[in-house]
């Protein structure tokens, strides 16, 4: 039983395809947009948006709340956040299990943290916070890493579903993101869907992203490869049917092709229903 509704198989909006929203003819299930490009007074974005929520259900989507991080919250964000939220009725609203600031540096970045009962406590305090202040539940994303830190005292997945519990969040679990750690860490990618519960999973993402040769990037400018459409059918089987939207953030392609892979996400999911529906 799928935590939130499932709106079906959407797309991230990026500003390319602004004018397909503004005439109308982005059909979609869903959008998902970054909260953080609509903090702002006024202007075609905040126009764009509105026309979009004519047209299909609108999620929000953070990236910068430094939920992971050491520093005091930002309630000036938050503040802003709460005002979109108010505005723009998101069908539910995410940010990621990650830092990306201390002080005054800023690393334009989603980092990893350590996976020890320290950091758990920390992040699932903050997102407690949040969930208080913003009168809702949010969902987590799990990160793509290039690193680890000798004194992680957990796999990434038992970390995700221990904050999940401690916070009573929800999990947004980026098929891609584990993909790519898996495969730069060294470890099952189905092993990690394994160590995660069920019913907090409330969206999946989809993307592409690029093989330096001696590692894997995040870059969310390529198709959705095939290894991570094994492991999103791999997802369903486990989960359910999940809202799944697919991101693509550089050499973004044409909408239709856009909209083709979200199609994609919605044949595989119903092959995957259908043959569990079989067996059962
Ligand atoms: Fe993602």
């Amino acid at each position: 039983m799928s935590l939130l509704p499932h709106l079906g198989h959407g797309i991230g909006l990026r500003p390319p395809h602004y004018p397909r929203v503004a005439d109308g003819t982005a059909r979609v299930d869903w959008f998902e947009v970054i909260a953080e490009n609509f903090m702002i007074p006024g202007g075609r974005p905040l126009r764009v948006l509105e026309q979009a929520r004519t047209l299909a259900p609108v999620v929000l989507h953070g990236v910068s709340m430094n939920l992971g991080g050491s520093d005091p919250l930002n309630e000036r964000h938050l503040g802003e956040l709460e005002r979109l939220i108010g505005r723009f009725e998101p069908a539910w609203v995410s940010e990621h299990l990650c830092w990306g600031a201390y002080g005054r540096y800023y690393a334009h970045d989603l980092l990893p943290l350590p996976y020890t009962d320290e950091a758990l406590a920390h992040v699932a305090d903050r997102i407690r916070h949040v969930q208080e202040r913003l009168g809702r539940r949010i969902l987590i994303e799990n990160v793509s890493s290039y690193l680890t830190f000798t004194h992680s005292t957990m796999p990434e997945w038992t970390f995700l579903a221990g904050v999940a519990e401690a916070a009573d969040c929800g999990i947004l679990l980026d098929v891609n993101n584990v993909y790519v750690s898996a495969m730069n860490h060294g470890f099952s990618p189905h092993a990690y869907l394994a160590g995660l519960p069920p019913d907090r999973i409330g969206q999946i993402h989809l993307a592409g992203h690029s093989d330096a040769g001696t590692h894997l990037v995040d870059t969310h400018d390529h198709p959705v490869p095939s290894p991570v459409w094994d492991l999103y059918a791999d997802a369903v089987r486990r989960f359910g049917p999940i809202a799944t939207l697919v991101e693509w953030d550089d050499r973004i392609p044409a909408f239709e092709e856009l909209v083709a892979e979200a199609e994609r996400a919605r044949a595989i999911e119903a092959e995957v229903l259908g043959a569990r529906r079989q067996l059962a």
